[in-house]
């Protein structure tokens, strides 16, 4: 199985960071993208994939964190973006949930971050959080970047826009919430080429560990859970999820 966005550098794992990752490698875990949102998480997101091989990283300022681009610019990711794990820039995007930063200012840094991926070479990870039409008409406007939304929190009918943009989504632990009537429809409408898992670990750990921790290690629930969904198995959905992850991250390749 592989976990497409998780955040091991997070705080929350300082006290048994080296067990859990022990635990999830046996597990097994193929691959993990552990993904930037901030610029020491990137740095510490870059320490991991330097210290395990199965992890990988995903590097980019999230729309939260977008004031201090203001003041640096992109000089500090570029650097980052060398490094031969480096398998994406992200997470990126839009996130009008909180009123922390202009919308004008969270544009300006998501369209000059797609920019730089395309020229990386590189797919985006993509953050859009109540921004569903601003992300869907900022990508058009750069119709040569490719990627996924992760934890796609948006309609059945936004998918299919993400879906004409070349864009794959990857599903969490949201989709195993009992209430989570559009998740569900989600998962059963996507085309399975397009389609991944994730935890977001620490965040957002899948029932029946709703409210925990969250780790790789409960990314079997969320593959159990769409597999139910579509009338699958969940080997099945691991199989193809892990050749969509692989197809588009290269996992695995120097
Ligand atoms: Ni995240």
């Amino acid at each position: 199985m592989i976990d497409v966005h998780a955040h091991f550098d997070d705080e929350r794992f300082d006290e048994d960071r080296a067990e859990i990752i022990s635990a999830m490698a046996e597990m097994p875990i193929r691959f993990i993208l552990n993904s930037g949102s901030h610029i020491e998480a990137c740095r510490r997101t870059l320490a991991l994939a330097d210290q395990y091989d199965f992890i990988y990283a995903a590097i980019g300022i999230y729309p939260h964190d977008t004031a201090i681009l203001e003041e640096q610019g992109l000089g500090p990711i570029r650097e980052m973006l060398k490094h031969k794990k480096v398998r994406a820039v992200g997470e990126i995007g839009l996130d009008y949930y909180y009123d922390m930063i202009p919308k004008a200012t969270q544009q300006k840094w998501f369209h000059a971050q797609l920019e730089m991926a395309e020229e990386y070479h590189l797919p985006v990870v993509i953050h859009s959080r109540d921004a569903m039409q601003d992300t869907l008409s900022i990508l058009k406007e750069h119709p040569k970047n490719t990627g996924i939304f992760h934890c796609y929190s948006g309609s059945a009918e936004s998918l299919k826009e993400v879906l004409k943009l070349g864009f794959s989504i990857s599903m969490g632990g949201v989709v195993t919430f009992k209430n989570a009537r559009v998740a569900k429809e989600v998962a059963a409408a996507v085309p399975l080429d397009r389609l991944m898992l994730e935890t977001d670990s620490p965040y957002l750990a899948p029932t029946p560990y709703r409210g925990k921790r969250n780790s790789s290690l409960y990314l079997p629930e969320i593959a159990k859970e769409i597999a139910a969904i579509r009338g699958m198995t969940p080997e099945e959905i691991e199989r193809i999820t892990d050749e969509n992850a692989i197809r588009m991250f290269g996992f695995g390749e120097k």
